[in-house]
């Protein structure tokens, strides 16, 4: 079984960052989503991997090279604009030729993992094998309609009046039957070739496509709230580890991983947090549920609920919750007249007391 993992798309939703970086390397608990999705390929036995990349297709082959580091093959499948997830598979005929593949959402994160879904898959075979989810308001995904035995009898894409509680997730099995169905489908109301859209024509037609349920923890991590919780999420998961210096000073609480290079001077971090390779934390309170990224600066500063990414510096600033500071940003407090002084790039967002 082959991959296609789709990471094209704007990331609109999660601007300001995704101006300099794709949504799906925006990093959880300090690695990409992208690798979280390939790490788990790889634990299906799943190596021949297509990307599927949009505008910024060099910071993927930066990131991830040909795969090699990771135990994968990557090959990058250029796509010229967004036109939709069956436009996806449409583009990668020729990487996909006539093998079964999973083709998974680049920014949707499932830790609990799709092993049981995919062994049924591999047993089964039917063309498509959905994953579904129960949500408590599924407008905003595909929803589909299965009977008692796991046939899906009706798919819609974001319904305004849904036809069940039951979620499409972003990992789909298929075998080359997808290939005619994609082929046939035209653009939806939102101008998309939709592979809702694609496997409703199969189901249409009477070809089997079935649907289970993963029943872990899913989100798709495409707007602020969405890449907070997500990194809670896995940040609660951690296993406490120290590899740099922590200083006789400093105390850490429950799972707190230091990486490499990394030194704690002076100060109080608890879990779950991530201190990033290189980074230095002095006089300062950490946690819970922070990542501090490789190469940061932060002293005297008190932060919780947070993602601060890459050689980002924060000085003397306390009570900094539920916050993403971009990389090489910088956030200190001055001594002034109780002004605030704001060099805030486009699409940010901040909000301090009143
Ligand atoms: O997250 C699950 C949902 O994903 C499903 O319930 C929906 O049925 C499915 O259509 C999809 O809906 P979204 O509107 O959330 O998809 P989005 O446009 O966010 O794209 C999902 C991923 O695919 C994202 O990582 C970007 C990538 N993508 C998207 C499009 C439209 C591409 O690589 N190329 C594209 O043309």
């Amino acid at each position: 079984m082959k991959a296609l993992v789709l990471s094209g798309g704007m990331g609109l939703r999660l601007r300001p960052f995704s101006h300099s970086m794709p949504k799906q390397l925006m990093p959880l608990a300090n690695k990409p989503v992208l690798l979280h999705v390939i790490e788990q390929l790889r634990g299906l036995g799943v190596t021949e991997i297509g990307v599927v990349v949009g505008e910024r297709a060099e910071k993927f082959s930066q990131y991830l090279g040909d795969g090699a580091e990771f135990g994968v093959r990557l090959t990058y499948i250029p796509q010229d604009a967004p036109r939709g997830l069956a436009h996806c598979v449409a583009i990668s005929r020729e990487f996909l030729g006539d093998d079964d593949f999973v083709m998974y959402l680049g920014d949707n994160l499932l830790p609990e993992g799709v092993n049981d879904i995919a062994a049924e898959f591999r047993a089964r075979r039917p063309a498509a094998q959905l994953v579904v989810h129960k949500v408590a308001d599924p407008r905003a995904f595909g929803v589909a309609e299965v009977d008692a035995t796991g046939r899906v009898l009706r798919l819609v894409e974001k319904p305004e009046r849904p036809v069940s509680d039951l979620a499409v997730v972003g990992v789909y099995f298929f075998t080359a039957a997808i290939h005619e169905a994609v082929a046939a489908v035209e653009s939806s109301a939102r101008g998309e070739l939709e592979i809702t859209d694609a496997v409703q024509w199969l189901v249409t037609r009477g070809v089997e496509v079935r649907a289970s349920a993963y029943r872990g923890y899913w989100k798709d991590a495409g707007q602020i709230d969405d890449v907070l919780a997500c990194n809670r999420e896995l940040l609660d998961r951690l296993k406490p580890s120290v590899d740099g210096e922590v200083d006789a000073h400093s105390e850490l609480i429950g799972a707190v991983v230091v990486e490499e290079g990394a030194r704690v001077v002076r100060s109080r971090i608890t879990g779950p947090a991530v201190v990033g390779a290189g980074a230095v934390v002095e006089g300062s309170s950490i946690g819970p549920h922070t990542s501090i990224g490789e190469g940061c600066r932060l002293l005297g500063v008190q932060v919780s609920d947070t993602i601060v990414l890459e050689r980002a510096s924060m000085r003397g600033v306390t009570s900094v919750r539920g916050s993403i500071i971009g990389r090489e940003a910088s956030v200190s407090a001055v001594d002034a007249d109780g002004s605030h002084r704001l060099i805030v790039g486009d699409h940010a967002r901040v909000e301090v007391a009143a």
